[in-house]
């Protein structure tokens, strides 16, 4: 396939950045976007010129960190995928891909297509722990009763890997579905409830305080969510913390 890479570049995060044309060839459909990337790295290496800084980490749809915005979509067009798994014969020859970095102003450019989302990794630190006693009468996990769906929807939450297409997908950059499945992951749980109160006032605090905007229930980020996080998570979110503001 002959392609027209049309790519953000930006050297820094005061950089204004600006969008720059590579056409590249030989790309086969059975490469990954990012090997496609590759490609075009080397070419530019071999030419003298800088390549196109972009994260990625296991290649394998686990680590969450190859997060870009193609033609406008975050992880591209393809669903219930992140970008490493998106392969090349989802487009055509003769194609223009335009490829971003993930918007958001809690996201800050770092370099072309990396960004910072260490947001993120604050909202989890504010609440995102459980107390267990481990004085010698821990009781085994597997032997507290837990009802199977209430299992279920917690292993589906945990199952968000911190990518941020879901705020990269949203007009408001809103960090609700990301934060509503950290909170779920423990909220369904009895070993979670302990500290649920304080969890999810700390969590939605730290949301706010790092900038993203609000939900207005467009839906958006659970269709680009490439782990299926469900918008049920955002409603049982907003039980969490209404009832937390109850109680405090
Ligand atoms: S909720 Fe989905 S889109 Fe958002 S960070 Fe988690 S895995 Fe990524
Ligand atoms: S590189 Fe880890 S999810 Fe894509």
């Amino acid at each position: 396939m002959k392609l027209t890479l049309k790519i953000w570049r930006q050297k820094n995060a005061q950089d204004k950045g600006r969008m720059v044309t590579y056409p590249i060839d030989g790309i086969d459909g059975d490469m990954s976007f990012l090997e496609m990337l590759d490609v075009l790295n080397n070419d530019l290496v071999s030419r003298g010129e800088e390549p196109v800084v972009f994260d990625h980490d296991c290649r394998e749809g686990i680590c969450g960190s190859c997060s870009l915005q193609i033609n406008g979509e975050p992880h591209g067009p393809d669903r219930l995928i992140t970008t490493c798994q998106l392969h090349m014969r989802k487009f055509n020859d003769g194609d223009t891909i335009v490829i971003e970095p993930f918007r958001a102003k809690a996201f800050p450019v770092i370099k072309d297509l990396m960004v910072d989302r260490s947001a993120f990794d604050r909202i989890q630190q504010a609440g995102g722990f459980i107390s267990v006693n481990t004085s010698g009468n821990t009781i085994d996990a597997n032997a507290i009763p837990i009802p199977k769906s209430d299992a279920d929807s917690a292993f589906n939450a945990a199952a968000c890997i911190g990518c941020g297409a879901c705020v990269a997908a949203c007009k408001n950059a809103s960090a609700m579905l990301f934060t509503s499945a950290k909170v779920s992951q423990y909220a369904l749980l009895p070993q979670g409830r302990v500290e649920a109160t304080q969890r999810v006032l700390n969590m939605v605090e730290q949301m706010d305080k790092e900038g993203f905007g609000n939900c207005t229930n467009t839906g958006a980020c659970e269709i680009e969510c490439p782990k299926g996080i469900s918008l049920e998570n955002i409603a049982r979110l907003n039980r969490e913390l209404l009832s937390a503001q109850l109680k405090g």
